[in-house]
C-alpha cells in the first residue's frame, strides 16, 4: 500500500486496438475499486500487461518483460500482478506461466473480461496463479476509462470467425459475435455528448456486422448511415476492414455520408492468388483490384492503406513479385508489412515449404523500401495544399507541436499556441514524409 492509503494501478497494452479497449475496460473496474492510475510501473499495487499474440515478437516481449518484473515482484510482495489478454487466453502459455513465472497472481484471457473483479480477489487472497480462460462471455455494460479524450473505440462486434489460416485471433477472441446495434447507437450519443470528436468502430472484421443474426435487421453499411445522422459534429472511423465482406452499399454510404472518414484500410497480405487460397482470405487479386477501383471511381478524395504478409508458407518468389506488381499498380497510401509468423494451432504452421528466414527478411526490405517511396510520392502531392485536421493532442516527441489527423488518416504535426484540442483546424502542408505530414496552422474551421 502506498503512502495515504491510495493504491495505484498500472497497465501495459500490446497488440491491437481492442487491446487497447480492453485496458479501457480493465481501467474502469480499477477506478471503481478505488484505484488510481500511475505511469510508473514501480508504484503500482496492481500491475497488468495485456498481451498479444499475434506474431512471435509480440509474445517474446512479454516474456522479456516477465523475467524482468521477477525482481520487482518480489521487493513488493504485496503487488497483484496480472497478465491478461490474447497471448495468454491460449492454454499452452498459460501453463508455461503458470508453471515458469508463478508469481503472477492471475491469468485471465479475453473472454473473462466481465468477471474481473470476482477474478482479481481470488487473486489476491489465493497463493496460487489463478487461470480463468472460459469462452463465449456476453460483454455488454462494462465499466470504462477512456484513455483519451478526443478519440474514442466501440466495439461493434467480438471475435473472428474468419479462420485465415497464418491467423491466432479466432482461437484467442472466439467465434464473431456483433453486438445489439441500439447500445452501439447508445454509446456512440453519450461519447458525442461527451466531447468526443472521433468514433472508431471496433472489430475483426467490421464489414460482416450483420443484425440479422441478432433481432434487427441492419448491416454495417446501415449502422454507419445511422451512426452518420446523429446529432454533432465529429468523425466516424472504422476497422478493420475485410475486402471480402467491402460491399458497394458500404463504399457509396461513406459517399453520402458527411462524418464517416474517406479512409479505407482494406489488409490485402498478398498480391498472388495461390497464396490468398492457402490464406483462406476468400478473394482472388481481380477481386481486389475492382474493389480498390469502384472506391476511387466512387469517392475521388480517398485513402487506401493495407496490410501485408511476406513469407507465408509456399509463398515463390513468383507470388512475391505478384504482391510487389499489386504495390506498383494499387500505389497505397501506406502498408503495414509484416514477416509470417508460424503460430500454434493454426493451419499454416502445419504447412509444408515454410520460407526460410533470410528470404523473409529479404523480402520485406524489398517490398519497405518500394511502398516508402510510393508513400512518399503520394504524400509529396499534399505540399502546399490546406488540410483540414482533427487536433487530438501533442506530438509525445515535441511537446510544441500539436498533432491530428486528416480525414484520410494522415498524421499531420503543426506548431500553435492557442488551446487547439478537439478542435477542427486548417494546416497548410510543409513537409512531406512516407508516415507522416507537418505544416503551419491557419484557423480553426
Ligand atoms: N482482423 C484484422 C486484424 C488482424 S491482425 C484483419 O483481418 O486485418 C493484423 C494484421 O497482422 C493482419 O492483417 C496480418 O497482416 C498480420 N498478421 C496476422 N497474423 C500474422 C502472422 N501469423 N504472421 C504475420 N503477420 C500476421
Ligand atoms: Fe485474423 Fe483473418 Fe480474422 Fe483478421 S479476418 S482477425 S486476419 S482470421
Ligand atoms: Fe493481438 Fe489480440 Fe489484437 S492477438 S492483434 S491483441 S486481437
Amino acid at each position: 500500500m502506498e503512502k495515504h492509503g491510495i493504491k495505484k494501478y498500472h497497465i501495459l497494452t500490446f497488440g491491437c486496438q481492442m487491446n487497447v479497449y480492453d485496458s479501457e475496460v480493465l481501467a474502469g473496474y480499477l477506478e471503481n475499486m478505488g484505484y488510481v492510475h500511475t505511469e510508473k510501473e514501480e508504484e503500482a499495487d496492481v500491475l497488468i500487461i495485456n498481451t498479444c499474440a499475434v506474431r512471435k515478437k509480440a509474445e517474446e516481449k512479454v516474456f522479456s518483460r516477465l523475467g524482468r518484473l521477477r525482481s520487482l515482484k518480489e521487493k513488493k510482495q504485496e503487488m497483484i500482478m496480472i497478465l491478461w489478454g490474447c497471448m495468454v487466453q491460449q492454454e499452452h502459455v498459460a501453463q508455461k506461466i503458470k508453471e515458469k513465472f508463478p508469481f503472477v497472481d492471475l491469468v485471465g484471457g479475453t473472454q473473462s473480461l466481465g468477471r474481473f473483479p470476482e477474478l482479481m480477489e481470488k487473486a489476491r487472497i489465493s497463493p496460487r496463479t489463478v487461470l480463468a480462460l472460459e469462452t463465449g462471455e456476453e460483454r455488454e455494460n462494462l465499466p470504462i476509462k477512456r484513455g483519451h479524450q478526443i478519440r474514442a473505440w466501440v466495439p461493434i462486434s467480438h471475435g473472428c470467425s474468419n479462420f485465415c489460416s497464418y491467423c491466432i485471433v479466432p482461437y484467442v477472441r472466439g467465434a464473431e459475435k456483433s453486438r445489439p446495434p441500439e447500445n452501439i447507437i447508445n454509446e456512440v450519443k453519450t461519447l458525442v455528448d461527451n466531447g468526443y470528436k472521433e468514433i472508431t468502430l471496433l472489430g475483426q472484421n467490421v464489414n460482416s456486422y450483420y443484425g440479422r443474426r441478432l433481432k434487427e435487421n441492419i448491416d454495417f453499411a446501415d449502422l454507419l448511415h445511422t451512426l452518420d445522422r446523429l446529432e454533432g459534429r465529429f468523425l466516424i472511423r472504422y476497422m478493420t476492414s475485410h475486402p471480402r465482406d467491402f460491399s458497394e452499399k458500404i463504399i457509396r454510404t461513406i459517399q453520402q455520408g458527411q462524418k464517416i472518414c474517406e479512409h479505407f484500410h482494406l489488409p490485402l497480405q498478398s498480391g498472388s492468388d495461390n497464396i490468398l487460397k492457402l490464406m483462406n482470405r476468400g478473394y482472388s487479386r481481380d477481386y481486389y483490384l475492382d474493389l480498390i477501383k469502384k472506391i476511387r471511381e466512387l469517392i475521388r478524395d480517398s485513402a487506401i492503406t493495407t496490410d501485408i504478409i511476406v513469407g507465408f508458407p509456399g509463398e515463390e518468389e513468383k507470388d512475391f513479385e505478384d504482391t510487389l506488381d499489386l504495390l506498383e499498380k494499387i500505389r497505397f497510401d501506406a502498408a503495414f508489412t509484416f514477416v509470417y509468423s508460424p503460430r500454434k494451432g493454426t493451419a499454416a504452421t502445419e504447412m509444408k515449404r515454410q520460407v526460410p528466414a533470410d528470404i523473409k527478411k529479404k523480402r520485406i526490405v524489398a517490398l519497405n523500401e518500394i511502398q516508402d517511396r510510393i508513400s512518399q510520392e503520394i504524400n509529396q502531392l499534399l505540399l502546399g495544399t490546406e488540410q483540414l485536421v482533427l487536433v487530438e493532442g501533442k506530438s509525445k516527441t515535441n511537446p510544441n507541436l500539436y498533432t491530428g489527423r486528416t480525414r484520410t488518416n494522415k498524421i499531420v504535426h503543426f506548431p500553435a499556441k492557442e488551446d487547439l484540442l478537439g478542435k477542427f483546424v486548417i494546416v497548410e502542408i510543409t513537409e512531406a514524409k512516407p508516415w507522416t505530414l507537418t505544416g503551419d496552422f491557419k484557423n480553426i474551421f
